[in-house]
């Protein structure tokens, strides 16, 4: 079913599927999410069914109003309120340990449960409407590229949902910063829209790295993940007359290469603009009859360690599999 512009009447629908039970993709200002009834198992349920996701891999919880955070989490402390004060609305998830109203599906059984405020106004009109929190994920199959844009969604879960509204391509463009709260620290889950600089400079406090164990925490930590089917190769020295080879490029081709093959994150050297064009950009070649796309690292500092980890993940799906 073709994505549906998002104006108050079809926000208003979508609302009415998702408190029927139903699954509405819907856009934020990281990514595509497809949601539904964060209170409801059953319709949680059909979001993994629809991801093809396995039930070890929780679900980002999306609300639309501070006071929802008390409902749902227990041991809200001074770190929590410091954070969520600064990012919130916006593509920061924190991490709390979860009371009972959360249903076990929604969490993978953990005691915690993770919570974000976008800032996109047509999921906080349509989490308003539906009067719930909308549990969702990224709204791709499980293990493929997130989608920025509507027509990724289409592209990838057309029959297996009741609605896609189109709020238009996603600002940020990379999934939200994952940060785990616990009396023993701070953690970082996930990388993400908001740089780890910005979040300790708020917190005061360093945020550890979580390394990925047997059982990751977020799959965002499995070795592999956002993958494109093309093979990515992450290099300095692409070898522009690879004729089944599309380039990726930070702000200017470093070799001289076919500029329909081409593209470009972003040429005044923005991070920030780099990471809004990042899945838009790798869809973009994924489409191209093409075998390889060479890959340009990027600097990590702020922005870019969130893509580079994305690039480097992509990259290693193809290791694993060959
Ligand atoms: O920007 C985003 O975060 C987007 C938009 C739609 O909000 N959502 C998103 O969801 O990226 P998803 O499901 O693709 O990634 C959520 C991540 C997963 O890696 C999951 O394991 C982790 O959050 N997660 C959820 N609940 C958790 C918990 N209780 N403990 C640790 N990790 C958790
Ligand atoms: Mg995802």
């Amino acid at each position: 079913m073709p994505p549906v512009k998002a104006t108050p009447e079809t926000i208003a629908r979508a609302a009415g599927i998702i408190k029927a039970g139903g699954i509405v993709s819907f856009p934020t200002e990281t990514v595509y999410g497809l949601g539904a009834d964060a209170l409801n198992p059953s319709a949680v349920a059909g979001i993994f069914e629809a991801k093809k996701r396995p039930f070890f891999d929780p679900l980002i919880v999306h609300i639309a109003d501070i006071s929802t955070l008390d409902k749902l989490c227990l041991n809200i402390d001074r770190r929590a309120e410091k954070l969520t004060g600064k990012f919130w609305p916006g593509p920061l998830t924190l991490v709390l340990e979860k009371k009972d109203i959360v249903p076990d599906l929604v969490t993978s059984g953990l005691n915690t449960v993770a919570v974000r405020i976008p800032s996109h106004p047509v999921a906080l009109a349509l989490i308003k409407a539906s009067g719930t929190p909308i549990a969702a994920p990224s709204a791709n199959r499980f293990g493929c590229l997130s989608p920025t844009t509507a027509r990724h969604v289409e592209s990838q879960l057309n029959n297996d949902i009741d609605m896609i509204l189109d709020g238009g391509p996603c600002s940020v463009g990379i999934e939200s910063t994952i940060i785990k709260i616990d009396s023993s620290g701070l953690y970082l889950l996930r990388s993400g829209g908001i740089a780890l600089e910005e979040i300790e400079d708020c917190a005061g406090e360093k945020v550890l790295i979580k390394n990925a164990g047997d059982i990751p925490e977020a799959p965002g930590q499995l070795p592999w993940h956002y993958s494109p089917e093309k093979r990515i190769i992450i290099t300095g020295s692409a070898p522009a007359d690879d004729i089944r080879g599309g380039f990726l490029y930070f702000t200017t081709p470093l070799q001289k290469s076919p500029a329909e093959r081409t593209l470009i994150l972003s040429q005044k050297g923005d991070l920030k603009e780099a990471a809004a064009n990042l899945f838009s950009h790798l869809h973009t070649l994924d489409s191209m009859d093409i075998d390889t796309i060479y890959a340009e690292p990027l600097p990590y500092n702020g922005l870019g360690a969130a893509i580079m980890d994305r690039l480097e993940k992509a990259s290693k799906k193809f290791i694993k599999n060959s």
